[in-house]
């Protein structure tokens, strides 16, 4: 086991060593009688290479990590975040986790972080560019950014020895599946957007990779819609721009930055013809990847490539969405019916039962206080009391 040591040196009257260690939430002590009156403190944790640590869904990730008892080293370029996350992430946790600030796509700093940081036993790998308009209009940054991290990542886990790795996919990989819901056989369909079709490639990178190194171990986490915001507010989804996701969309509009929200299609083949998702809250989400971890550390898994769903099991529409929002938040949204957009599928829900019952991890909060979360979230982004 590759540990950190945290060593303190404390003086004491009654002549004792203390020795103890924090793993998983659970300290363990071992006592010395020493001639000289110093107590020896060790701490030993896990340490977790989390890229992508600063974004929306790895901060929520470090914090489970941290609270977990494991240490983190966060990799961003914050293409699309900012470095105060780190300041929220300690106010959350008490700690500040390591930060490394580089693109992935330059091989020369990725291979020096793994000489600097030699203990690292598994990575998540959360770094992607994800927008999908975006990725339709620049297909070759997003293949260029998607495909190559990975591809450095996994050439230098090889080469230092990391054994595990633990991929961000998405549902996106499904299209519209021909039955509901999705388990993690549906067959994959062809992307329907460059950024979809990075998915489903890395997937066959780490797969593939993965069969060729019996040394390594992965697991795909097939994420459904990631909403809502951490209960203290100090961490949530701040994109740039207009909104591409419903809920920051919702919220922005409820907070006035946004004239109307705009719901794309009601003749979809749905009870309110608009278009159905599985939103899963983000902290239930942070959640599956401990679990992930604690997997393939403690080698539970079944085979060195898996893949799991990340959902509720629970399909909703916009519109009930939208009227949950209304409803649990007592904010009125103005909102317009307009065409439906090209690319979007028409409905498409997971079904839960291997995550839930091999992984053992199962979605917990309520669609209405994820709800609330998001509106907290943005209230205290834009200071609206
Ligand atoms: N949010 C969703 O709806 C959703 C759904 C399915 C899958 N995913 C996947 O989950 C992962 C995390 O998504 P998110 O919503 O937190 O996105 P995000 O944009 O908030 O976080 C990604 C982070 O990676 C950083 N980054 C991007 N490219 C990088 C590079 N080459 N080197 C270093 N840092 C880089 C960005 O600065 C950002 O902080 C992504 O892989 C995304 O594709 C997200």
């Amino acid at each position: 086991m590759n540990v950190a040591q945290n060593i303190v040196f404390n003086t004491v009257d009654n002549l004792l060593i203390t020795c103890y260690w924090k793993y998983k939430n659970e300290w363990c002590f071992l006592f010395y009688i020493f001639v000289g009156g110093i107590v020896i403190t060790f701490k030993m944790n896990k340490q977790i290479l989390v890229t992508g640590g600063t974004g929306y869904i790895g901060s929520h990730t470090v914090v489970e990590l941290i609270n977990e008892g494991y240490e983190t080293i966060i990799v961003d370029d914050l293409s699309n975040s900012s470095a105060e996350v780190l300041e929220n992430i300690q106010k959350i946790t008490g700690t500040m986790p390591a930060f490394e600030q580089f693109n992935l796509t330059d091989k020369v700093k990725v291979e020096e972080l793994f000489v600097k940081y030699p203990n690292i036993e598994a990575i998540i790998h959360f770094a992607a560019s994800k927008a999908v308009g975006e990725s339709v209009q620049k297909p070759l940054l997003y293949y260029q950014n998607n495909l190559v991290s990975l591809i450095n990542l996994l050439e230098c886990q090889i080469k230092y020895g990391v054994a595990n790795i633990v991929f961000s996919s998405s549902c996106t990989v499904y299209g519209q599946p021909n039955i509901l819901p999705v388990t993690e056989l549906t067959p994959r369909k062809d992307a329907e957007s460059p950024y979809g079709n990075t998915k489903r490639v890395n997937e066959d990178i780490l797969k593939d990779t993965i069969a060729a190194n019996s040394k390594l171990k992965g697991i795909a986490l097939r994420y459904f819609n990631p909403v809502g915001a951490h209960p203290t507010a100090l961490i949530g989804e701040l994109p740039l721009g207009v909104p591409q996701n419903l809920v920051p969309f919702i919220t922005q509009t409820a907070a006035g930055l946004r004239d109307e929200l705009k719901v794309f299609g009601d003749k979809y083949d749905t009870p309110d013809g608009s278009a159905i998702r599985d939103y899963i809250n983000v902290v239930d989400l942070a959640k599956a990847h401990v679990v992930a971890i604690d997997r393939l550390l403690s080698g539970k898994n079944k085979a060195n490539y898996e893949i799991f769903n990340l959902g509720t099991g629970n399909g909703v529409s916009v519109l009930e969405i939208v009227n949950s929002f209304e409803k649990s938040t007592g904010v009125k949204l103005n909102y317009k019916i307009v065409d439906k957009r090209v690319g979007d599928i028409e409905k498409i829900w997971a079904d839960t039962t291997y995550a839930n019952e091999e992984l053992g991890w199962k979605s917990e909060t309520s669609l209405e206080d994820t709800l609330l979360s998001a509106w907290k979230w943005e209230k205290k982004v834009r200071g609206i009391k």
